[in-house]
Formats: structure tokens, sequence, C-alpha cells
């Protein structure tokens, strides 16, 4: 028997290729919409085991899904305490590039790079979203979260939610525990802005501006994103497939010098990044598709819905992908988008 929550939306057979970028043909059960604290509330306590959905940015459901889903729709959006470094609440809800609009607007620096992201806030913090030199961490305060099991609203400080890279507690022990509810960000007024990124210095170049402010890097953050990415709003996607995986540094040296052109970046432990776009385009599968599946030709680690895939589609394809960068490389690319079994 379904739990009744006469002031929460519920749509039966919600078909998920609304409420997700991927686009891929989906019927989820049940999906609550809440809009409020209360709402969430009621909804935490009542229903068993809710998987979590924001913007549907990072979500491949492969079939249908059966289990309650609970789509986060709270809103709002403040300066809590001003002053030259302003504490920012901002709703779980609340859609992230609007976010970051809405903070230059108040003339705060320090999420400029994180423009054009998709996805919502509540969904920043599960995997310390990045890019461009910049990682959510940076200016992340603290959280606030519901407890499943116990209905009650807990805070989380940044050590508390121990961020890695596209990592956070919420994806590690504390997965499935908690649904964020609303995210307090430290801004700035004193802008410093991060151009370390080599793309965001040459468009900045090409463009002549030679002390850029916080709405020159986003708006270089935007123009590099628009002319790499595929729009979700045309081709269904969700951003980087896979997470850029880490090597230790013998295995780096041995792999370069069989690559000679093999980048590799400072990673985490003394590790080496390697890009996982430039292992799937060695690897031959930059722009191939199988069916309607497709490796995006601009961005070999985007994968891509080119009509009418299925999520089964998507993820033989990222199996394909995943083999053959095991074969040339031996490295085993892990995903970066929720997969939702
Ligand atoms: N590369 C290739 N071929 C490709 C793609 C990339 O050779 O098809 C190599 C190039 O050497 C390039 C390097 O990879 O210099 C890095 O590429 P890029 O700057 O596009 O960044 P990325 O490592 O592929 C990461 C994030 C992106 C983020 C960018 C910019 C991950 C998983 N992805 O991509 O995040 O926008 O850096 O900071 O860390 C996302 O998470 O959805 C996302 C788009």
């Amino acid at each position: 028997m379904l739990p009744i929550f006469p002031p929460v939306e519920l749509i039966n057979h919600a078909p998920l290729q609304q409420f997700t970028t991927f686009g891929v043909v989906a019927v989820c059960d049940h999906l609550y919409r809440v809009e409020d604290m209360e709402e969430l509330k009621l909804a935490a306590r009542y229903l068993e085991r809710p998987l979590i959905l924001g913007g549907g940015s990072n979500i491949l459901p492969v079939g249908d899904v059966h289990r309650n889903v609970l789509r986060i729709e709270l809103k709002g959006k403040e300066i809590v305490e001003d002053g030259p470094d302003p504490l920012v609440w901002a709703a779980a809800g609340e859609n992230w590039h609007e976010t970051v609009l809405w903070a230059l607007g108040q003339d705060l620096g320090g999420i400029e790079n994180l423009s054009l992201i998709p996805g919502t806030v509540g969904a920043a913090p599960l995997q310390n979203i990045g890019a461009y030199g910049v990682e959510l961490e940076s200016v992340f305060h603290s959280l606030e979260a519901i407890e499943l099991t116990t209905g009650e609203i807990r805070t989380f400080t940044r050590d508390e939610c121990r961020f890695g890279y596209r990592d956070s507690i919420f994806k590690q022990e504390a997965r499935d525990r908690y649904i964020i509810c609303g995210v307090f960000l430290r801004l700035h007024r004193d802008h410093q802005v991060n151009t370390s990124y080599g793309a965001i210095r040459e468009v900045l170049e090409q463009k002549g501006i030679t002390h850029p402010g916080i709405h020159e890097v986003s708006d270089a953050v935007i123009s590099i994103r628009q002319s790499k990415l595929p729009d979700p709003a045309v081709i269904g996607n969700a951003g980087s497939f896979f997470k850029n995986p880490m090597i230790p540094v013998a295995k780096f040296e041995h792999l370069q010098a069989l690559h000679p052109q093999l980048p590799g970046y400072p990673g985490n432990d003394g590790q080496v990044k390697v890009p996982a776009g430039w292992l799937i385009e060695k690897a031959g599968w930059k722009g191939k598709s199988i069916g309607p599946a497709g490796c995006y030709e601009k961005q070999a680690l985007v994968l891509v819905n080119r009509g009418g895939a299925t999520g089964l589609d998507i993820w033989n394809l990222a199996e394909e992908i995943m083999s053959a960068v095991r074969q040339m490389f031996d490295i085993n690319l892990q995903p970066e988008v929720n997969i939702w079994k």
C-alpha cells in the first residue's frame, strides 16, 4: 500500500526522460515532488529508501525504476551574513547556474568558474562539482540535510563532508542516508579570479582582456563549455560520463614511455590524474556510436543520446569504452554519472 501525502504531489508512471538530461526513455512508478521542508519531512518519514532526484543532470536510469523517487524542489537563496566575505544560503532545489548568475549580480565572487554546470544546488556538494580550476569545496561552508531514518535535520561542515575529486561522504558511507536541503557558501566581495586553466586564459587573450573580473571569467567559462559540451536541451547527455582516473606515478611513467603524448596532472596522494577523454580518444571511440548511443565528437568524455537511446544502450556503449581503455592502458574507468539500475 502506498503512503498517502495529501500535500505532496505524486506522479504515477512518471516519464523519467522529462526529469533527466540524458533523455533516455524510462518510467518510474512513483515520483514525488517536494517543495517545502514540511513536505520533505513527511516524505523522509514515509518513503522507504527513496531515490533522490535534483536536476537529473548526472543520472542514467538503466531500465524502469521501481523505487520511489523524490524530486527536491525546495527554493530560495539569500545573503544570510553580509561583510567582505558574505555567507550565502541556497535551497537544494535551486538551479546551480541561476545561483551563480544571482551571485554575480550581487557582485559576489568565488563560483564564476562553475558557471553553466547543469543541475541543482543540492547535488553540487554530493559530487563536489568542479570545473576550470575550481571545486565547490573552495567556497563551501556547510550544508543542512535531513536524515532519512530519523527525520532529523543535521548540519555538515566542510570537513565533515570529506570532499575529494568528484566525491564526498554522501557518495560513500552517508550514501542514501541523507537528503540535502540547503547549502551555505562563503563568497567574496574582494575578487581573486582564477584563470589558471589554459582554456580560460586563451579566451581572455582572444578578447584582449588583461584584467578580468568575475563577469569576464564567467563569460569565458560559458563560451568554453558551449563550444565543447553538448547542450542537454538539444542532445541528451550528463556531462562527463567517467571520472578522470588517478594512477600511481610509476604506472604513469610506464604508460608515458609507450605514449609520449599522454597528459597527466598532479592528483590526490601523489598520484597522477590522467584525462579519460584522451584515453578514450586514443582507444578510438571519440565520435563513434553504437546505434543511438554515442561518444561525443568534440569531447570523448561525454556520452550522448543521439535520439531514442535507452539507458541500456548508453550503458552498453560505456562498457565497450571501459573495456577498450582497459585493454590499451590497463586502466579501469569509473562512471562519474550515477547509474540507476
Ligand atoms: N582530451 C582529449 N580528447 C578529448 C577530451 C579531452 O584528448 O576528447 C584531453 C586533452 O588533453 C585536454 C584534457 O583531456 O587537454 C582535458 O580536457 P577538458 O579540459 O575538456 O577537461 P576534462 O578533464 O575532460 C574535466 C571535468 C569537466 C570539466 C572540465 C574543465 C571530470 C570528469 N570532468 O573534464 O566536468 O568541465 O574538466 O574543468 O573531471 C562534468 O563533470 O560533467 C564536466 C563536464
